[in-house]
């Protein structure tokens, strides 16, 4: 498929692996990320992989002449991904203003040249916690939106209703994909999660405790209402969730929109409890993990896990990668990084 995809946020996490998956499927990519909170190493990663240098706009988003820019360079774009975004739940809660500032302004942005300049086709990187706690498990996609538990999920629930108003107003074509808990890395490990600080995500948390980076780690509450007394989450491989991302967008561009939904889940659709992630962890990657039990932290969830048949049925999409891929890919890529660093 020989089309133009605009990724925001190409150098993030999720942004890298999907940037790789689209290069993969025939798909011409333009990156806009500004780096605040990704490192351009990873472009290095992705050219290892695909053997394409990637054009990246670093500007910020959060600038209407930033956007502009790149339309008019590339009045061509048949689709877009917007990842750009900040992600951090409890820095949210501390720094709103910087959340609704940033999520929302890059979002309006686009939208508007997107209406200037006639594209169309705009993929939304939302998440799980728009759901805030669910009434039900698995959560699907009717479940009602809850009020937000942070800024943050805030900023996702107000940026799919921008995008359904805009809908409305002059027809955007667009989806929202509500990710679960992304997690593992490339299977080369050229490329996987670099968080620019101590990282706050289980998975990364216990690979750099596994290589001895980080001293230990705590498990936020043990006295839970669940089997093992921890927090239960639908942890995907970030694999699959690149690939989602092309699914959606073949989807879009090929098929009328009666023919599918706006709204898709994207988790592996089983919940999984931290302890049995750490003791998975340890098992298939043969360590024993430094790890204590500590406090619940606030503003966590019990338990949450999505129902992704939706996905599966409509989008021509599978997932390929098991909860014991996800563990060994993360440990495998922070292990490449540790050596690399050295
Ligand atoms: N956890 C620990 N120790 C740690 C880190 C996490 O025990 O050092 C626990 C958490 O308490 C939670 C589970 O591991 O029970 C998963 O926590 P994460 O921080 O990895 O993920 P969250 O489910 O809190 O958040 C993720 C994304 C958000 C997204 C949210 C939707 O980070 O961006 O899912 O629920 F909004």
């Amino acid at each position: 498929m020989d089309k133009k995809v605009l990724v925001t946020g190409g150098c993030g996490y999720i942004g890298s692996h999907t940037v790789v998956d689209l290069i993969e499927n025939g798909f011409e990519v333009v990156v806009a990320d500004n780096l605040s909170r990704s490192n351009p190493v990873v472009f290095e990663g992705i050219e290892a992989i695909t053997g394409r240098k990637v054009e990246n706009f670093a500007g910020d988003l959060a600038e209407p002449a930033v956007v502009s820019a790149i339309f008019e360079k590339h009045p061509d774009i048949a689709g877009i991904i917007h990842f750009a975004a900040y992600k951090m739940v409890g820095e949210s809660v501390l720094e709103p203003y910087m959340y609704y500032r940033n999520n929302l302004n890059s979002l309006l942005n686009l939208l508007e040249a997107c209406k200037q300049f006639g594209l169309q086709n705009f993929v939304f990187s939302s998440s799980c916690s728009v759901y805030g706690n669910a009434d039900a498990l698995p959560v699907n996609e009717n479940a009602p939106i809850k009020d937000a538990e942070s800024p943050y999920a805030h900023t996702k629930q107000i940026g799919e209703q921008i995008i359904e108003q805009c809908n409305a107003a002059y027809d955007l074509n667009y989806m929202l994909l509500r990710y679960f808990n992304p997690a593992g890395a490339h299977p080369s490990a050229l490329i996987g999660e670099l968080p620019i600080d101590r990282p706050q995500n289980l998975v990364p948390y216990i690979t750099k405790t596994a290589t001895g980076e980080l001293e230990q780690l705590s498990i936020f509450g043990n006295d839970y209402p669940t089997e093992d007394g921890t927090c239960i989450r639908d942890y995907i491989h970030v694999m699959d969730i690149a690939a989602a991302h092309t699914a959606a967008l073949k989807t879009m561009l090929t098929k009328p929109s009666s023919e599918w939904s706006r709204v898709y889940n994207l988790g592996a659709g089983e919940g999984k409890s931290v302890l049995e992630a750490v003791q998975t962890f340890e098992k298939i990657n043969g360590i024993k993990l430094n790890y204590r039990f500590a406090e619940r932290r606030a503003g966590d969830v019990i338990a949450i896990y999505g129902d992704n048949k939706k996905a599966r049925e409509e989008l021509n999409w599978e997932l390929k990668y098991s909860f014991e891929d996800i563990l060994k890919s993360a440990y495998d890529w922070e292990v490449a990084l540790k050596e690399k660093n050295q």
